[in-house]
């Protein structure tokens, strides 16, 4: 079986599309716009040659040449129809359907062999794959196939659709995010709702993990008793017995009157404890004992009070790491970590930056009375580029910035912080990220070459010689560059 595992770098993701998660307004737009297919083949002539002919058709083809590659991008992206060559070096096209099939089990899947057989053209379809072909194949009928492929994919998400609809289950609409990571996330949030599990929401400052805390509480049987939420970071050490447990009067100096803490108020609901890493070692072993034993005491009482109570810890460090360096009880570590929750960065799935954009500036927009404003595509773009390092807070933060400093209907670049709309080479992490709606590639390298012949020159005290030294070029190569880069004062110089 092929492990999950997260993204490792951020995919040519491809535009959004329709997602049960999507507004209705939203889905239209979605639906208006191009099939997605992923055409996997290790025969690089022939899978450029196929995709070619898609692409005419009126498709859009991302190609890849292997199951490995092929995986990684089916983390991040999720395509209307998948067709994969059966036989691929290493990860087979097999190993990929079945992933498929566990992963997003409405999208389908096509094989294509050049040694068909009947017997892995039975396995193929008992595992889930819709149709098999085999090379050379017949462009007429595979185009019928296709076609035949994406009606049904689209009457399963219409169903899916009314289906949760009907179910009221349509209830995560204020989480943002239609790439596979999202998707990931929303359908364990829906596994665990219902249930009292115990929850531990993974990611890094600024990625949700509050709002899924709350997703997740107010869509079960709880969601009628209280949510408390408490910074375990926060609070300075000794206070915090008391905070999570309460006291009783005379406990400790100060203490003047009895006083019931977070875990009491929060009884028969759920309690949020966030930046659980932050929490004190003291402290660490008292709550492995509650969680055990279903009961604590305030600070000071022995009286028991009996906990009947869901928690959702969160924390953006490595708490594996803090076990392993004994910051933090492996005892704990595994009570807590019953039904982990990763978020990941927004860098690596930029294919949500457009939806989260919009759905900012229309909430934004919203709360300050104003009329809605658009987002140019020149912003877009940079927004895609950028690498939110402060994720999803820092993107509503800037544009609830620029929306209150801009007078205008659309938002442009030059609307945006400088970080923002800086040179691609500055700003973006390296290599820079491809994002779904491309990248111009030849300015990313124009950039980057302009930023290094110029601190070259720099260095050189304006020699070119010893500027194209430094770089490891010849001199007429750098003149030749800088030309071409127009930086021709400097080159004539
Ligand atoms: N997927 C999303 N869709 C819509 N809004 C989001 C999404 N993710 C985060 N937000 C918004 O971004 C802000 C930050 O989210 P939240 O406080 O849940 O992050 P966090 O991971 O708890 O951050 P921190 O580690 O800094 O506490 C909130 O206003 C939240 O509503
Ligand atoms: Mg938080």
């Amino acid at each position: 079986m092929i492990k999950k595992g997260r993204k490792v770098s951020s995919p040519p993701s491809l535009a959004l599309r329709l997602s049960v998660k999507s507004r209705p307004a939203e889905r239209k737009i979605q639906m208006a716009e191009k099939s997605q297919i992923l055409l996997i083949d290790d025969d690089e002539q022939s899978c450029t040659a196929l995709s070619l002919l898609l692409k005419k058709i009126g498709y859009a083809v991302e190609t890849s040449h292997s199951g490995e590659h092929a995986l990684k991008l089916l983390q991040d992206v999720s395509f209307d129809l998948i067709i994969s060559d059966l036989v691929l070096p290493g990860i087979s096209g097999i190993d990929v359907l079945k992933w498929v099939k566990d992963d997003s089990p409405e999208t389908c899947v096509i094989l294509i062999t050049g040694k068909a057989s009947a017997e892995t053209a039975v396995e193929a379809m008992r595992e889930g794959a819709l149709d098999y072909i085999t090379k050379p194949f017949n462009l007429d009928r595979l185009k019928v196939q296709i076609e035949k492929a994406l009606e049904k994919r689209r009457l399963i998400m219409e169903n899916k659709y009314l289906r949760q609809q009907l179910h009221g289950r349509y209830r995560f609409d204020n989480i943002i995010g239609t790439s596979q990571a999202m998707q990931r996330v929303f359908s364990r949030m829906e596994k665990v709702t219902a249930t009292d599990s115990t929850i531990l929401v993974l990611g890094a400052s600024g990625t949700g993990k509050e709002l899924v805390a709350r997703a997740i509480h107010y869509n079960s049987p709880r969601k009628d008793k209280p949510f408390i939420a408490i910074n375990c970071g926060a609070i300075p050490a000794e206070l915090l017995e008391s905070e999570l447990f309460g006291h009783v009067k005379g406990a400790f100096t100060g203490a003047i009157a009895d006083s019931p803490g977070k875990f009491e108020v929060a009884n028969h609901g759920t309690i949020f404890l966030d930046e659980i890493g932050d929490m004190p070692q003291q402290l660490q072993m008292k709550l492995l004992r509650v969680l055990q034993e279903h009961e604590f005491e305030r600070v000071g009482s022995n009286q028991k009070i009996h906990l009947n109570i869901r928690l959702i810890s969160a924390t953006n460090v490595d708490l594996q790491e803090r076990v392993k360096t004994g910051q933090f009880r492996e005892d704990l570590y595994y009570r807590l970590n019953v039904i982990p929750i990763h978020l990941p960065p927004l860098k690596e799935r930029r294919g949500d930056i457009p939806q989260l954009a919009r759905f900012f500036v229309e909430k934004i927009c919203r709360e300050m009375k104003r009329p809605q404003v658009t987002i140019g595509d020149d912003a877009m773009q940079a927004m895609e580029e950028y690498h939110w390092p402060g994720n999803v807070r820092e993107m509503e933060n800037i544009i609830e910035r620029t929306i209150a400093l801009t007078d205008s209907q659309i938002i442009g670049r030059k609307d945006l912080p400088s970080d923002i709309g800086k040179s691609l080479s500055k700003t973006t992490s390296f290599p820079p990220q491809v994002t779904p709606r491309g990248i111009n590639m030849n300015r990313v390298i124009a950039d980057i070459e302009r930023d290094m012949i110029a601190q070259a020159m720099v260095l050189g005290h304006g020699v070119k010689a010893r500027a194209a030294e430094l770089l490891k070029i010849n001199r007429t190569t750098l003149v030749e560059k800088m030309k071409r880069l127009g930086m021709e004062k400097q080159a004539d110089e």
